[in-house]
């Protein structure tokens, strides 16, 4: 991981349910910011912070598997720091190739916890 993630406060992340993982406080996710979570599985999510919405997409590049969340954000996209395909943060797909995309995780933040749905990723 990336110096720039050594900002952030890491709190306990505990599987609340088989459905949702709890990733960490809202509070945590200043405007334009982003966070890689490892699962336990060692699956990885980018989380990002884009717009004043919050948007989880497998970290994972669909193409040589570069870190998603080490990309450039702009205008709901994310762009792949390997080879610079670009991600729409929305639903995951390649712009250029949209029948290629990334794993998609619904958000939702309760009681100022961000909790990323992860049986129902997209
Ligand atoms: S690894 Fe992401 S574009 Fe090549």
């Amino acid at each position: 991981m990336c110096d720039r993630w050594a900002g952030f406060q890491w709190h306990a992340m505990e599987k609340q349910s088989n459905k949702f993982e709890v990733i960490l406080p809202l509070a945590s996710m200043a405007e334009e910011s982003r966070h890689i979570h490892i699962r336990a599985d060692g699956e990885a999510i980018a989380l990002f912070r884009h717009a004043g919405e919050l948007f989880a997409l497998g970290n994972r590049c669909v193409h040589r598997g570069g870190s998603i969340g080490d990309g450039e954000v702009k205008e709901r996209t994310v762009t792949c720091p390997m080879h610079e395909w670009i991600f729409s943060l929305d639903d995951g797909r390649c712009i250029d190739n949209p029948e290629m995309g990334l794993r998609r995780y619904p958000v939702t933040v309760e009681d100022g916890i961000i909790k990323v749905n992860i049986e129902n990723a997209q």
